[in-house]
C-alpha cells in the first residue's frame, strides 16, 4: 500500500479540524468482513460544544456518536486502509478523495465552501417538532401537539422518513454547499412529508429551501397550499398535476413516496433529467412486471414459487425495485434499499436512496450494468419496464435534438 497518500490525506483531515474548515467526511468501501457499511462525520454541537459526530452505518441501523475531534482523529486512523479502503474529505478549501490499493490514490481539488452547519444535539432540535403548526392543520396532533391515537404510525413514518432524507443530505454533495435548495415532492398526497422536508430544511439545517408537491387530486393540492400558507411556508406551493405532465425545472431533491404503480417511474425519470442530487422514492404497487412474470417463468426454476399469487406479488415488486436501482446507477447514482417503515404497519416498506456520485461513470461501468440489467430481465421475463423505456427513449431524442421538444411523454 503507498502509505505516503494515506498521510497525505490523513494530514489534511487534521488540519481541517484544527482550523475548522472541516465539512465532513466518509470512510467506504468496508472490508468484507466488517459489519459496518460506512463511517460519516461531520461537525456538531453538544450542549455548546464543538464535537465531531461519527455516524456508524451498519446494514439496517445507524449509531451516533460525538467524540472530540482528537478521539475522531484516533477513530479514523485506526480504521482506514484496515476497515475501510477509501475516505472523501470535504474542507471548506477543498476536496480530497483517497482510494486505498495495490496502488493507491489521493485527488484534491479546490472548492469554495461555507462553514458546515453545525448540526444539534438531537434532544435540542428535533428534526420532526411534534409541536409543528402543519401537523396540527393535517390532524396528525391535536390542538395540545399530542399525536392523536390513529395517526401514531403516520407521524412514525414521517419521523423515518427525515430520517432517511436528512443522512442521504448529509452525506451528498448539497451539505455544506451553502445553495439554495430546490425539492419537488411527486404524489404529494396530502403533503404531510412534503411539508416534513420543508420543515427539516428551513428550521433544523437552515437551508433556504423552495419545495414543490405535484398532486393529481385538485382537492389535495388547495388543502395542502391553505396550509402552507397557514404555516407560513411561503416557498412551498402544491401544483395539481399528473406526474408524467408536470414540467420539472432543475432540481436538488426528489422525492416520490407511495406514488402508484409506474407513477414511481416517471417521477424517477423526471428526477434524473432534472439533475437531482438525491432521489427518495417508495415504490406503490408494482402492477407493470406482474403479468410479465406469470408468462415466462411458468415453466422456469420459479414455477414452484411463482404458482403461489403471493411470492409472485413479491418477487415482482423485488424485481421490478431491483431494476430500478440498476438504471439509477447506470444513471451515475449510488443506490441504497432499505426499509422504509417496520413491514408490521404497511406492506409499503421498501425505499430506494439514490445519490449523484461526483464522478460520471467509466463506459466499462455502463456496459456492465447494461448487461446486468439485462440479465435481470431475461431471469425474470421482463420485457417492458416503464423507467428503462423513458431513459431510452431519452438518450433516442438527445441522439435527435431536432425533433426533441415536438415530442411529449404521457
Ligand atoms: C398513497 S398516496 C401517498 C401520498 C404521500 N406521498 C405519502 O406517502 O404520504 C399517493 C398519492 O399520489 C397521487 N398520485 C398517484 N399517481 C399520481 C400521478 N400519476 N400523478 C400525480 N399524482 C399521483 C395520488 O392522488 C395520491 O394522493
Amino acid at each position: 500500500m503507498n502509505d505516503s497518500a494515506l498521510s497525505r490525506f490523513l494530514a489534511r483531515l487534521q488540519s481541517s479540524f484544527e482550523d475548522e474548515t472541516f465539512v465532513k467526511l466518509t470512510l467506504g468501501h468496508p472490508a468484507a468482513a466488517s459489519p459496518l457499511r460506512k463511517l460519516l462525520l461531520r461537525p456538531v454541537t453538544v450542549r455548546g460544544e464543538r464535537r465531531c459526530c461519527v455516524v456508524s452505518r451498519f446494514l439496517t441501523r445507524d449509531e451516533t456518536k460525538n467524540p472530540t475531534f482528537s478521539e475522531a482523529f484516533t477513530l479514523v486512523e485506526a480504521r482506514l486502509g484496515s476497515e475501510f479502503q477509501s475516505a472523501h474529505l470535504f474542507t471548506q478549501t477543498e476536496d480530497v478523495q483517497l482510494e486505498i490499493g495495490a496502488k493507491s490514490r489521493l485527488r484534491i481539488v479546490p472548492a469554495a465552501r461555507e462553514p458546515a452547519p453545525l448540526g444539534h444535539d438531537r434532544e435540542r432540535v428535533r428534526w420532526v417538532d411534534v409541536q409543528a403548526r402543519y401537523l396540527k392543520e393535517l390532524e396528525v396532533t391535536d390542538t395540545r401537539g399530542k399525536v392523536r391515537e390513529r395517526m401514531g404510525a403516520k407521524f412514525r413514518q414521517i419521523e423515518r422518513f427525515v430520517d432517511l432524507l436528512a443522512s442521504a443530505y448529509r452525506e451528498s454533495r448539497l451539505f455544506g454547499s451553502g445553495k439554495p435548495l430546490t425539492l419537488c415532492d411527486m404524489g404529494s398526497g396530502k403533503g404531510y412529508l412534503t411539508m416534513a422536508a420543508y420543515d427539516y430544511f428551513q428550521r433544523v439545517e437552515k437551508a433556504p429551501i423552495h419545495g414543490t408537491g405535484v398532486e393529481e387530486r385538485a382537492d389535495l393540492a388547495t388543502l395542502c397550499n391553505r396550509v402552507a400558507q397557514q404555516c407560513g411556508f411561503d416557498q412551498l406551493q402544491f401544483v395539481c398535476s399528473p406526474i408524467a405532465k408536470y414540467s420539472l425545472p432543475p432540481l436538488d431533491i426528489l422525492v416520490a413516496l407511495h406514488a402508484c404503480n409506474t407513477a414511481t417511474d416517471d417521477a424517477l425519470f423526471a428526477g434524473i433529467r432534472a439533475g437531482a442530487q438525491i432521489l427518495l422514492a417508495a415504490p406503490c404497487c408494482h402492477k407493470e412486471a406482474r403479468p410479465q412474470l406469470d408468462r415466462v417463468q411458468a415453466a422456469g426454476p420459479l414455477a414452484d414459487l411463482l404458482r403461489h399469487g403471493l411470492f409472485a406479488e413479491r418477487q415482482s415488486e423485488m424485481a421490478t425495485d431491483a431494476l430500478r436501482a440498476l438504471l439509477l446507477e447506470r444513471e451515475g447514482y449510488k443506490v441504497r434499499i432499505t426499509e422504509f417503515v417496520a413491514a408490521e404497519h404497511t406492506a409499503k416498506n421498501v425505499m430506494l436512496i439514490a445519490t449523484k456520485r461526483g464522478e460520471p461513470l467509466a463506459a466499462e461501468a455502463v456496459a456492465d450494468l447494461d448487461a446486468r440489467i439485462a440479465h435481470l430481465k431475461t431471469f425474470y421475463g421482463i420485457q417492458h419496464q416503464r423507467l428503462e423505456q423513458l431513459l431510452v427513449d431519452g438518450r433516442e431524442l438527445e441522439r435527435t435534438p431536432a425533433v426533441a421538444g415536438a415530442v411529449s411523454r404521457v
